[in-house]
């Protein structure tokens, strides 16, 4: 049995791989009949020897039988929202005011990130795989949606821990437990089909993208949730108990560590080193965005370094360090 045990193994390192490519890279690597066969002997395998099922198994994201209810779950680290401004004005204003709790002519670079209209969601990895999935809820208290989580091919059951180096201590503990955040969505072509089969059914509709996303996160059946194409881009990651600058010592350098772990990190960001590039990258998105598949309502512009948001902190509801520039609806 140590060969099948073994074949197991491996099997799950190609399907991995390959939906790694897929989903994160948009680069596939194999034939869908390829990865389809290899699947099915996983599955097979998997039924003759129920013993080798692991949870985060790539056959493991097909829905489990339907829950009555969420439970409520406590996040360490609260989920801040974000301040809101409307045009360019607005963005100096805020520019301005943090630069008063600087030295003058700090200089400072700006990561600029696509505000992606979904829901954001909290993800737990512990040893590399994963074990929570919360939805924000007020900030401080959420509910656990795990089993319907699992079933979004961009987030990866298991951390691609063979491509990080192994050698630091903050990679270490990064692979013990680590918490990654980011924003669940649905495609629009998804939303529309929805609403369609909501409008032949005699439902009521769902008024945009986001709450149609949210509607499919809190479904007790997660077998539905397999079946609605939900999608999931990273933004942050937290190790609790150590400072977010020991494992990136910017937001630049922790989407990409993200995308190296394993996430789907919005590929239309900036890193801007002036306001004007900012208020640049804003413009062009304001019309662009609407070739997107899926729904953006505004730029999210964070400073790029960890050392300078630490010095800037939060206020009772937001970051000092972050600003939604929103598009006009
Ligand atoms: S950063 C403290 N980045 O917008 C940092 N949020 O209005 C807060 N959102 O609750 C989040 N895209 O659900 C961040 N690229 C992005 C985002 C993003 C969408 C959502 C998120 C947040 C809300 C704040």
């Amino acid at each position: 049995k140590p060969e099948v045990k073994q074949r197991v193994q491996e099997l799950r390192q190609l399907l991995q791989q390959a939906s790694y490519a897929y989903y994160v890279l948009d680069s596939p690597i194999m034939e869908d009949a390829v990865y389809d066969q290899l699947y099915r002997e996983l599955q097979s395998l998997e039924t003759q020897y129920p013993e080798l099922v692991t949870p985060d198994s790539p056959t493991q994201r097909v829905g489990e039988k339907p829950t009555t209810q969420f439970t409520s779950v406590r996040h360490n680290i609260p989920l801040y929202s974000l301040e809101n401004a409307f045009n360019i004005d607005e963005l100096q204003a805020w520019d301005q005011r943090w630069r008063r709790q600087v030295p003058p002519q700090t200089a400072a670079e700006y990561v600029c990130e696509l505000k992606i209209d979904g829901n954001a969601l909290a993800l737990t990895y512990e040893n590399g795989v994963l074990t929570r999935g919360a939805t924000r809820g007020d900030g401080v208290v959420g509910e656990d949606i795990t089993q319907n989580v699992r079933t979004i091919r961009s987030i990866p059951l298991r951390l691609n821990v063979e491509t990080l180096h192994v050698t630091s201590l903050h990679v270490t503990s990064l692979l013990e437990r680590v918490e990654v955040r980011g924003e669940a969505f649905l495609p629009l072509d998804v939303f529309k089909q929805i609403n369609e089969e909501r409008q032949k059914a005699g439902e009521s509709l769902f008024a945009n993208p986001r709450n149609a996303a949210a509607g499919t996160l809190r479904q007790l059946d997660s077998r539905i949730v397999a079946q609605r194409r939900l999608d999931f881009f990273a933004y942050t990651l937290h190790i609790p108990g150590m400072d977010d600058a020991s494992i990136a010592g910017s937001q630049w350098e922790a989407l990409a560590l993200l995308q190296k772990m394993g996430f789907r990190v919005n590929p239309n960001k900036r890193l801007c080193t002036s306001l004007a590039e900012v208020a640049q990258y804003y413009q062009y998105w304001d019309t662009e965005r609407l070739n997107l598949p899926y729904m953006t309502d505004g730029v999210v512009v964070k400073i790029n370094s960890f050392k300078l948001q630490e010095q800037l902190g939060f206020t009772q509801k937001f970051p000092r360090w972050a600003i939604a520039l929103k598009y006009a609806a």
